[in-house]
């Protein structure tokens, strides 16, 4: 017992009298456990996010103040238990010092709690129910969150000639989100839910749905599905006939995701959405992403790439401010009310909620030369997530 108080006290004076000694030892590299959906239904956001985080780092170097980047990734397949075990494996083993990638909102709260007990921050690059980020004060999203997309369009909708609405979302999280924040905004400015439905996650038949959709003749169909499964329903809304029934087809960005847009053929022109990043965003940051990400990724990014690219910059920044320092709690002190440029458009962290205030567009699909993009047509600037905002 007083051998070793007698040595913590000598490693103490050596540490600040041999500082080169010290800086070596500190200097080993920084780990990133990157868990993402890499096989499964929701493999492509998986891709997308791991091309945007070695675009980052082909961009900006693998070193931050002073410290070499080393990125492990694991496949958790989509599934919540692997994302846990994945988890603990990389902070236990790999000794990571972020957790980040996080492709559905159940992948994302089942690690949350060991990122709370070993003070590791966890960077939500993808999902976006609004409770997230109070699942650990440890987590920081880089994402949106379904209220923040949702709310603009329930408030453009009324304004258009869309009174009647029949809501069609997927039966989990985001989708109920989507489903709450657009019938409540909706109803306040005088427009009428007709109903309100909700598909599986897991292989979804849109078939049954889009007919009492159709049997319901409303002014549109609003839908939340995630990212990778609209061409499906797209595919099915023409199958149906409802592209020739008058019903329009309106909902967040998530259903015209870049990804798959092009996919989907001339039946989404004319889709209006609501999202926080287009590939067609209009400013140099984002014409030099989008280039640099074809390049090299040789496909195009999508707002889960954009996600994932702003997580890294909030790594790299946070180890800036720190200096290297990988103490849990200073990284995401550093990280809140960070502000900067991100291909989306200007964005910064809400220290109060750690979610991402940004912009929100209304686009609509249009083809610009051989390519279907969402074409953006109004910004509403800095919006936080409404559910959490309310709650004050
Ligand atoms: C989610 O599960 O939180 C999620 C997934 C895909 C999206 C949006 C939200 O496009």
């Amino acid at each position: 017992m007083k051998r070793r108080t007698v040595l913590k006290g000598l490693g103490a004076s050596v540490a600040t009298l041999a500082l080169p000694h010290v800086a070596r030892a500190e200097s080993s590299a920084v780990r990133i456990g990157l868990i993402l959906p890499m096989t499964g239904p929701f493999a492509s956001t998986g891709r997308q996010i791991e091309a945007a985080v070695k675009l980052y780092m082909q961009r900006n170097g693998d070193a931050v103040a002073g410290r070499k980047l080393e990125i492990v990734l694991k496949d958790d397949t989509g599934t919540a238990d692997v994302t846990k075990r994945l988890a603990q494996e990389l902070i236990v083993n790999d000794k990571v010092s972020f957790l980040a990638g996080f492709g559905l909102t159940p992948l994302a709260l089942a690690p949350a709690p060991l990122a709370t007990q070993a003070k590791v921050p966890q960077i939500v690059m993808a999902a976006a129910t609004s409770t997230i980020t109070e699942a650990s004060p440890f987590i920081v999203r880089s994402s949106f969150t379904l209220p923040q997309a949702t709310v603009p369009l329930a408030e453009w909708a009324p304004k258009n000639g869309i009174k009647r609405v029949v809501s069609l979302v997927t039966d989990y999280g985001p989708g109920h989100d989507a489903e709450k924040a657009f019938k409540e905004r909706f109803s306040a400015d005088g427009g009428q839910m007709l109903s309100e439905l909700r598909v599986p996650l897991r292989n979804p038949d849109f078939a049954p749905f889009l007919q009492r959709v159709a049997d319901a003749k409303p002014d549109a169909v609003f839908v939340f599905v995630p990212s990778g499964v609209g061409a499906q329903l797209m595919k099915q809304f023409v199958e149906r006939g409802l592209d020739k029934s008058g019903i329009r087809l309106i909902g967040t960005g998530d259903v015209t995701d870049d990804d798959i847009l092009n996919d989907m053929g001339d039946v989404a022109l004319g889709v209006i959405t609501t999202h926080h990043y287009s590939a067609a965003h209009d400013s140099p940051e984002n014409k030099a992403f989008v280039e640099a990400f074809r390049k090299a990724a040789g496909f195009r990014p999508n707002f889960m790439a954009v996600g994932g690219y702003d997580g890294m910059h909030l790594v790299y920044e946070a180890l800036k401010k720190t200096n290297g320092d990988t103490a849990g709690e200073g990284l995401v002190a550093a990280m809140k009310a960070m502000a900067w440029t991100s291909p989306r458009g200007p964005v910064s962290i809400d220290p109060q909620t750690r979610d991402i205030v940004q912009n929100i567009y209304v686009r609509k699909v249009e083809k610009v030369g051989a390519e279907l993009f969402n074409v953006e047509f109004a910004t509403i600037p800095n919006v936080k997530d409404p559910v959490k905002a309310a709650k004050g």
